[in-house]
């Protein structure tokens, strides 16, 4: 089974000059993406995600702000990042099941290998307990 992996993106540029990062297919993502969307102003006290994904592939960016991350496999095992650099990203394969927390200032930029289908997801932790 895929783990999750922290990615660290190449900074491109100096100190006085602000930096580039690059995400690119066949270099650091590992899937042809087809989807890229972001999620920002979650409040302090909301847990997001609490859901797994039977196929989706992601690799996830904290643009801005702090998120921390939790995964979780089928068979217990749990993997926790804490992102707050704009150059670090994690790669998310599918079958685990997620829990995010955010600073209210974080952005998280989501590059997806699926368009977005809501039948791909596994919103019942029991029932992604007992999914093979
Ligand atoms: P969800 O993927 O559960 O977000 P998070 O893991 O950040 O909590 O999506 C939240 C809601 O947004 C859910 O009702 C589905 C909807 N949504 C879309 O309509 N389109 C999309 O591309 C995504 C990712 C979510």
């Amino acid at each position: 089974m895929k783990k999750p992996y922290q990615i660290q993106f190449e900074q491109i540029g100096a100190p006085h000059l602000g930096y580039i990062s690059v995400a690119e297919i066949q270099d650091n993502i590992p899937f042809e993406i087809k989807r890229v969307y972001w999620t920002y102003f979650t409040p302090n006290h909301v847990e997001r995600g609490n859901h797994s994904h039977r196929a989706l592939e992601q690799v996830i960016i904290c643009v801005a702000g702090t998120i921390y991350f939790e995964f979780e496999s089928v068979g217990g095992e749990t993997f926790e990042f804490e992102l707050d650099e704009p150059s670090q990203g994690i790669y998310v394969p599918s079958g685990y099941w997620r829990r995010m927390k955010f600073s209210h200032n974080a952005v998280l930029v989501c590059m997806a290998s699926q368009l977005y289908d809501e039948a791909d997801y596994i919103r019942d932790y029991n029932e992604f307990k007992k999914y093979i």
